[in-house]
């Protein structure tokens, strides 16, 4: 049984905790693109003791003794963001070596230019800046589409390394400086690779043959996504989304392998929606509620500290989600965060210049027109924190969860109500109809 995990809004859906959660019903646990833009959040306790890890390009299965976590070849990797991923892991006391974290020789690089250029990009952007984590996401996938990028499997071969570094620095430094960017300095450059090929070498292999080999074989594939639908580089509110293909078609791209390879797709749904960075956003909490919200759920950035734009749960958002990506069921988390409001809101349409629609527009121009049409639900006002039944849910809560699921058009297979893992509804039935058995 194989498992794509993806997000259905603007990311930060919590689906760190919901792959952390998977993980043990796994043998292998793939991402397959974005890069350490991402921050999967897991909370996990240990010996008693409460452990706090975010992963940023590493799978959230490393956590997890016996597991292979591959990072697969739709992923850009910046060497030096993970050697310090692994070290921190390391000194977290999880294990981390070439037997349980695999690299594919396929995934582009991102190298200090790319960081370089992302900072001049958005600068020379001005007002109409993406609002980018400034990794160097953008530049190093532009680079992977115009055929010169460096891969992967560029630093198991350190006697063409240099060669192939200055080439690219060289023609990334003209770029920066018609752009008014830092230049990179070559030297160091390449002595940073020759680093990197010592350090990483062992982890970099074919991961394309070795997840089909370990799938036939009859082992299991977690794939889990990072951003999400709404930042999907084709699918999202473009120009305001991310370079890669975060919705399920980016599964198969970017870890090798078929469609018919994927059991089941959950996407994983905030009870309400968070945004970062610029671009539309309908139902988005200009005022004191959406502070409440941001405060109370903890809303600031995993990787980049940013506050997130916080806002009511889109239904034309969710329904869009699920039919881009035939999400299967559906992980709705934080719930708890609106425990103690009086009146709840949904949006189930948008009028957009006096039109109303339950379509995503596919124009930023004209999600930003978007007003959302509301339909309100009361509060349930009690703590739902923890609770692990859904029948012990208070009934309006009940009655909200409903009603997200038929507006979204898919079944949720969990409901979290709080960071830790047990903090967490979980439809065994739903899960058991795609062979996925969890002992609960
Ligand atoms: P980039 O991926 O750094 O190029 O940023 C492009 C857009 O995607 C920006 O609006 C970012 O804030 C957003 N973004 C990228 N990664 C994440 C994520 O993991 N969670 C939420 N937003 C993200």
């Amino acid at each position: 049984m194989n498992l794509a995990i993806i997000g259905a809004q603007w990311g930060d859906e919590g689906k760190g905790k919901i792959v952390d959660l998977l993980a043990p019903h796994f043998d292998i646990v793939t991402r397959y693109q974005g890069g350490h833009n991402a921050g999967h959040t897991v909370i996990i306790r240990r010996e008693g003791v409460e452990q706090k890890f975010v992963l940023h390009l590493i799978p959230s299965g490393i956590t997890h003794a016996g597991k292979t976590c591959v990072i697969g070849n739709g992923v850009v990797v910046d060497p030096r963001a993970l050697l310090h991923e692994m070290d921190e892991l390391r000194g977290q006391g999880i294990e981390v070596s070439p037997s349980n974290l695999l690299v594919s020789n396929r995934a582009h690089l991102i190298l200090p230019y790319h960081v370089a250029l992302d900072r001049a990009i958005e600068a020379s952007r001005g007002g109409n800046a993406v609002g980018t984590t400034m990794r160097g996401i953008g530049p190093a996938y532009e680079d992977k589409m115009a055929r010169r990028g460096l891969r992967a499997g560029d630093l198991t071969e350190p006697s063409t390394l240099a060669e192939k570094l200055t080439q690219s620095a060289r023609q990334a430094n003209r770029l920066l400086s018609v752009l008014g960017g830092e230049p990179i300095d070559e030297k160091m450059l390449i002595e940073d690779g020759m680093r990197w090929c010592d350090l990483l070498s062992p982890h970099i292999c074919d991961t394309t043959y070795y997840l089909n080999r370990s799938a036939r074989a009859g082992r299991s594939l977690l794939l889990e996504g990072a951003q999400a639908t709404m930042l999907d580089i084709d699918h999202g509110t473009y120009p305001f989304v991310t370079s890669s293909n975060s919705s399920i078609g980016g599964a198969c791209t970017g870890a090798g392998i078929p469609p018919s390879l994927i059991s089941m797709t959950i996407g994983v749904i905030k009870a309400y929606t968070t945004r970062v960075g610029g671009g539309p956003f309908p139902t988005e909490l200009n005022d004191s509620l959406g502070e409440e919200i941001r405060a109370r759920g903890g809303e600031y950035g995993a990787s980049t500290g940013r506050p997130r734009r916080t806002g009511w749960f889109d239904a034309v958002v969710a329904r869009y989600a699920v039919m881009v990506n035939g999400l299967n069921a559906m992980a709705l988390t934080k719930l708890d965060v609106l425990d103690d409001l009086d009146e709840i809101r949904i949006c189930t349409g948008y009028r957009i210049n006096g039109h109303e629609t339950d379509q995503v527009p596919y124009d930023a121009g004209q999600m930003s027109a978007a007003e959302p049409v509301y339909e309100s639900m009361p509060g349930w006002r009690e703590k739902t924190v923890g609770i692990q039944k859904i029948a012990d849910l208070p009934a309006k809560a009940r009655d909200y969860v409903d009603r997200l699921s038929e507006l979204s058009g898919a079944p949720f297979a969990f409901v979290s109500t709080g960071a830790e893992r047990n903090e967490t509804i979980i439809s065994a039935d739903l899960l058991g109809r795609y062979g996925l058995q969890l002992d609960i």
